[in-house]
């Protein structure tokens, strides 16, 4: 894969750069996607595990379905992809990661000033006095939901359901943040899920040069800059060896 020189150069004179992540940067983790051919949602639906009224129904399943993905991050480890955004973070005087993940890989791989849209499936917190749980021994050696230290009330794990709101103020950075880069890469996510999915356009409607990689044409395709059809292991890397080339 040719990296486009105008790419090149969009990159030499960013000050401010965004990288917008979803479910496809961790995919060469060994981590599912939830949309595509082995998508999560093909085979359960959400509406039965990610949401409220389910966890309400039927704490313990939802609470089970939790631990097993806990445990799939658990034994994965960050891929080419989360850390070569952490090494082009520091070329940059202004970067940030806005992720739909909540597998916290971005985290591990180095990553800084991170903002996560749909919370973080290392932290859990009380229903009722919203106490937050986040030890990974408490994670892990509960079989059935937890109770509340405090007050008796369910924990659960800190991710966004369908129906919630993101959590308070994360959207409105990742916006500002969107709004002055320069640059935005869309990495691994299908943006079909609003709002994380106006983040783009945010840094498009002001001006960044949009860059998308993805195994496949999505929704945003025709209204990036410069579309990059592979693996985001084997993308990035790529870019930032030529961008090491043509800034030496
Ligand atoms: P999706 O599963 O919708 O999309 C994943 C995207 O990654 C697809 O466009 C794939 O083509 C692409 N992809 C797969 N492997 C890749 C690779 N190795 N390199 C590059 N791209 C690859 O995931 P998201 O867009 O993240 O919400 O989904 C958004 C939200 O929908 C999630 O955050 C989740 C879900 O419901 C909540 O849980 C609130
Ligand atoms: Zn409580």
């Amino acid at each position: 894969m040719n990296i486009p020189n105008k790419l090149l150069a969009e990159l030499k004179r960013a000050k401010s750069i965004l990288f917008f992540t979803g479910a496809g940067i961790s995919a060469e983790s060994g981590i599912s996607t939830f949309r595509g051919e082995h998508g999560i949602w093909n085979k359960l639906k959400p509406e039965e595990l990610a949401n409220f009224d389910a966890f309400m129904k039927n704490p313990d399943m939802v609470w089970e379905w939790y631990q097993y993905r806990r445990q799939i991050v658990d034994d994965s480890e960050p891929n080419p992809g989360h850390i070569t955004i952490a090494e082009m973070q520091n070329h940059f005087e202004n970067s940030t990661v806005v992720t739909q993940n909540v597998d916290n890989l971005h985290g591990r791989a180095g990553s800084k000033n991170i903002l996560e849209l749909h919370g973080n499936i290392e932290r859990n917190f009380c229903i009722d006095c919203k106490t937050y749980y986040n030890s990974r021994e408490f994670q892990f050696a509960e079989k059935h939901v937890p109770k509340c230290e405090k007050c008796g009330g369910l924990v659960r794990p800190d991710v966004v359901w369908f129906g919630e709101m993101l959590p308070a103020g994360v959207f409105e950075e990742a916006e500002r943040k969107a709004s002055e880069s320069d640059i935005c890469f869309i990495v691994g996510t299908s943006a079909v899920v609003y709002p994380a999915a106006y983040i783009p356009i945010s840094a498009k409607q002001n001006g960044a040069y949009l860059v998308e990689i993805n195994i496949e044409l999505t929704n945003i395709s025709d209204s990036v800059d410069c579309c990059l059809i592979g693996k985001a292991g084997e993308i990035l890397p790529r870019i930032m060896e030529e961008y090491l080339t043509a800034i030496k």
